[in-house]
């Protein structure tokens, strides 16, 4: 087999929050296959960075009062960790905010420059005046303007599926600090990737560097109109890298992530005195990127183009998975699903998962569900009912002796093994790793019939049939170090203690092929527990968050408010009640009376062309613009007062005796202005 090189990135995980279970998918997944590639002899390395730079860090560093730097560092530091406990390993592992990727940055650009694809115009955002920086729309909040939903992004809204500018967005709010954006404009500056659009498609198109739905869904949702021109700059303050052509702007954090990739490599190169060209300029180098389905449009349109335009190697694939789903639902803190790397790591095996999530991947863009019972089903009736028995039932009855001498006659178990392997590396190297594990598994069903038949343990006593027992424990050991070989990229330390076991360390794919003879087989000591669904438990609790309300009581409630004003002993009629006409109704306007310490002025819209102009005491315990876009309820056929500052047409329900207690009545969400209360 000729070697490949083969260079091979997860995504860059943003150094603004911890590894969770959803990310670990996609490590796992690319570690797998990279652990397949270098199993195989192949000259294979696996790249990944911290991504560091943007808004969202440099808010986050200025609220914990320190540098952006020293957020990153320890940031890094608990990546690093979570990795490694996962068996995650990288052969170099980066920071987008480093030299490498500085100077890098400027080459694309300066080829990017050279080939006239730079433009650059004003644009419009809104700016968060406290915070003194541009907003990117999922740094806003507020009421959708089309439902009236409150607590949306800034770009759309959950409730309706409505679409907008976060300038359109009703009373809307800064993430960062609370305050009211402000609109403004700065020069920005753009890559007209239109120009490639040529080159995109043919791309595109070309086999086998996307999975076919991805390259459908590019066709069909992008390359079927001209290309918008990308934005990539960002004006100051940015943490980010400063344009060099460009001062005062910055470079989105978008175009130097990938770019990281390449700064990764570099660090590599010059620590094992490698020649970079020789991985990003050599058509016989292979360049593989592992992302979720959220950012192929980052790596499967804008990426290439800058590469292209660049002069560097063009991905030779680019594998996508789907997201993780657990027990069928979105992760969620609330339900304890949202797990951390680190929490998981205090409850479980690292092994565990990285099989779980083996045995549910393949080649396609499905999300991955991890069921938690058929988690703990799959770990403790493969892995340990499977695999690992297949040695516990045969290691100790020859620990501390060798195996055969010559291997003995095993009816053609081992060479039909020996068989299926091409198909097993098949399905690794097309990411079908649910095929393989299947296939891995068959082989133990048959290797545990073996042993099951062979009944070893009927043999111990008998001092005149040893040599037949370690006969059979010679095939039995061999059965399991074959199929651990296969599972070698998925359960690296498993492969490691077999290679102690029967001293001799697991190197290569092709051990498959040859049975070992004669070794001298160590004591054996247990390789992987079963998992109990207490563990599993144990690890949700600690990873919700309490509900606020676990249980009602009135305890609390206490009568003073009875005792300041008791109930009307009067009834009034159905009739009567009815009379009272209370609708659902928008604050679409309010200010303070400007001559009043009590009142606000407040335009209510009942939907449609119907308003009421109400002047409510409230002037002090609400802010208008706490009010702006809110839904209330309001009288609307209260009689028209006239007032000093105008007249009254309605009422806005509120409780509270008065003073700073009052309490404007708020419907829940879905109500609609101009329904009726009753
Ligand atoms: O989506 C993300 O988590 C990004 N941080 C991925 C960046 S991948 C690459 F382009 F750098
Ligand atoms: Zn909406």
């Amino acid at each position: 087999m000729t070697q490949r090189q083969i260079l091979v990135t997860a995504a860059l995980p943003y150094a603004n929050g911890h590894i969770h279970i959803g990310h670990l998918v996609e490590y796992i997944q690319t570690d797998v296959w990279v652990r397949f590639q270098k199993l195989r002899g192949h000259k294979c390395i696996y790249i990944c960075a911290d991504d560091t730079h943007g808004t969202t860090i440099m808010i986050r560093a200025r609220q914990e009062g320190r540098s952006e730097e020293e957020l990153i560092a320890s940031m890094q530091e608990a990546h690093a960790a979570d990795f490694a406990g996962f068996d995650i390993e990288f052969d170099n592992y980066g920071s987008t905010n480093s030299p490498e990727n500085e100077q890098l940055c400027g080459e694309f650009w300066a080829a990017l420059r050279k080939a006239g694809l730079v433009t650059e115009r004003n644009v419009t955002q809104l700016y968060d005046p406290e915070a003194g920086t541009f907003l990117a729309d999922r740094f806003v909040k507020g009421t959708c303007p089309k439902c009236g939903a409150e607590d949306q992004y800034g770009d759309s809204c959950d409730n309706c599926g409505a679409t907008y500018s976060a300038a359109e967005l009703i009373n809307p709010k800064s993430t960062f600090t609370g305050a009211t954006p402000e609109v403004r404009e700065a020069l920005h500056l753009f890559i007209e990737i239109e120009q490639l659009h040529d080159f995109l498609d043919q791309w595109v198109s070309e086999k086998d560097h996307l999975q076919p739905e991805v390259a459908n869904y590019l066709k069909g949702q992008f390359l079927n109109e001209p290309l918008r021109d990308w934005d990539i700059s960002r004006p100051a303050p940015y943490f980010g890298f400063e344009i060099p052509d460009s001062p005062g702007n910055y470079w989105f954090v978008w175009f130097d992530a990938p770019i990281g990739y390449m700064a990764s490599t570099r660090q590599w190169c010059d620590k094992h005195g490698e020649n970079f060209d020789d991985w990003w300029r050599n058509e016989n180098s292979e360049v593989h990127h592992f992302i979720g389905k959220d950012i192929q449009y980052f790596h499967c349109l804008f990426w290439p183009a800058m590469l292209k335009t660049a002069g560097f190697n063009l991905p030779t694939k680019v594998h996508i998975h789907g997201f993780l789903t657990v027990n069928n639902r979105k992760m969620s803190k609330r339900d304890g699903t949202f797990v951390m790397a680190s929490t998981y790591l205090r409850h479980l095996d690292p092994a565990y998962m990285r099989y779980y999530y083996a045995s549910k991947l393949g080649p396609n863009l499905d999300n991955i569900s991890l069921n938690l019972e058929e988690f703990v089903a799959k770990v403790n009736s493969d892995l340990v009912g499977k695999v690992v028995n297949l040695a516990s039932r045969s290691a100790k009855f020859v620990q501390n002796e060798n195996l055969s001498a010559t291997y003995p006659d095993d009816g053609g178990l081992f060479q039909a093994a020996a068989d299926a392997g091409d198909a097993i590396a098949q399905a690794y190297e097309d990411c079908d790793y649910n095929t393989a594990m299947r296939e891995i598994m068959l082989l133990a069903d048959r290797a545990n019939k073996y042993i099951e038949e062979k009944e070893p343990w009927t043999l111990r006593k008998d001092e005149s049939r040893h040599e037949e027992l370690r006969d059979i424990c010679t095939i039995a050991l061999n059965l399991f170090r074959q199929i651990v070989v296969y599972l070698t990229p998925v359960l690296p330390r498993l492969a490691e203690q077999t290679g102690e076991l029967l001293n001799t360390p697991i190197e290569h794919w092709d051990e498959s092929k040859n049975p070992l003879t004669g070794v001298a087989v160590n004591r054996f000591t247990h390789l992987l527990k079963r998992v109990e669904m207490k563990q599993v438990e144990k690890m949700i609790e600690e990873s919700r968050e309490p509900e606020e309300v676990s249980a009602v009581s009135s305890d609390a409630d206490g009568p003073e408010a009875l005792e300041k004003e008791p109930l009307t002993e009067e009834h009034c009629t159905f009739d009567e009640f009815m009379k009272v006409d209370m609708r659902i109704a928008r604050v679409i306007e309010a200010e303070e009376v400007t001559d009043s310490n009590k009142l606000l002025r407040l335009t209510l819209s009942l939907g449609g062309d119907e308003r009421r102009n109400v002047f409510a005491g409230i002037k002090g315990v609400y802010q208008p613009e706490d009010l702006l876009g809110k839904l209330v309820v309001c009288c609307a056929n209260l009689a028209p007062r006239k007032m000093r500052f105008g007249v009254s047409e309605g009422m806005v329900l509120a409780a509270g005796p008065g003073g700073k207690d009052i309490f404007v009545l708020r419907p829940d969400e879905g109500a609609v202005p101009g329904q009726r209360v009753h």
